[in-house]
């Protein structure tokens, strides 16, 4: 069966209430906020990441809010811990009714089994099982860092693709990775195995802070089963232009 693929938007706001406003405004026709069961909108309300930030300031319920407004939910928090602390965290985590949610692979096979078992308790009275899946790198760690301060002395590709098969091994769905990995990864772990890419810009966008960026064309002709997108949608003048462009290029 082939993957599910999406746009997913990082919504990297610091409230509840900002999250919020934003979406109404994304989700405005002619002045009014859709309702989540309208199809106007295509096939329910659009995918969006909450990341540490939102989540240390608005908790849990920000995932019930999203989630009673029809979105699709990944928690993007990264766990990192003994595999005992990560299973119970997870078991948490799962019983909010996530879609997806991330550790770091770093934390190796035995810490990403136990996170998977944790959350798939977590979310048993769900028909529809969250996806679990491993930060390989940091976009923010270079190679640099990798052989001087980590003491890592493999090249960065061959480090990711290691930790790609790691948690492969380990029963996890896919990969956090750059749009440049995905192919790669793909190759080794199989086309069923998620690619989740963040770092896309438009081709008339500034990068930001991203170092290596993709338009949402070029991530899917290397084969990326999920574009993470913040700021050319959430700066743009008209953010439902953006979103609607990205799905357009993307999808
Ligand atoms: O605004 P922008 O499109 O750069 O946002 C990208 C999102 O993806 C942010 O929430 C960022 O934290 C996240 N991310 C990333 N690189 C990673 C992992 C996550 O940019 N390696």
């Amino acid at each position: 069966m082939a993957n599910q693929r999406d746009v997913i938007i990082a919504c990297d706001f610091k409230s509840a209430d900002e999250t919020i406003k934003f979406l109404d405004r994304l989700t405005r026709i002619r002045g009014e906020v859709i309702s989540c069961d309208d199809n106007r909108f295509g096939e329910g309300r659009p995918y969006v990441k909450i990341g540490m930030e939102l989540f240390y300031a608005e908790g849990p319920e920000m995932i019930k809010l999203l989630k009673e407004r029809g979105h699709k939910v990944f928690l993007d928090l990264k766990l990192h811990d003994i595999p005992n602390t990560v299973k119970k965290s997870m078991q948490v985590l799962g019983a909010y009714g996530v879609d997806m949610v991330n550790v770091h692979a770093a934390g190796g096979i035995g810490m990403m089994r136990a996170a998977k078992e944790g959350l798939m308790l977590g979310a048993a009275r769900f028909a529809d099982k969250p996806k679990l899946i491993a930060v390989t790198q940091l976009t923010s760690t270079d190679e640099e860092t990798l052989h001087n301060e980590l003491l890592i002395n493999k090249p960065m590709d061959e480090v990711v693709k290691q930790y790609a098969m790691n948690a492969k091994a380990a029963g996890l769905d896919g990969v956090v990775c750059s749009a440049f990995e995905a192919a790669e990864i793909h190759a080794a772990c199989g086309a069923d195995f998620l690619t989740v890419t963040p770092g896309i810009r438009f081709a008339e966008n500034s990068t930001d802070d991203q170092k290596r960026v993709m338009t949402p064309a070029q991530a899917k002709i290397e084969g990326a089963d999920f574009i993470v997108v913040g700021r050319p949608i959430t700066a743009a003048d008209r953010p439902i232009d953006a979103y609607t462009r990205c799905k357009e290029e993307f999808l």
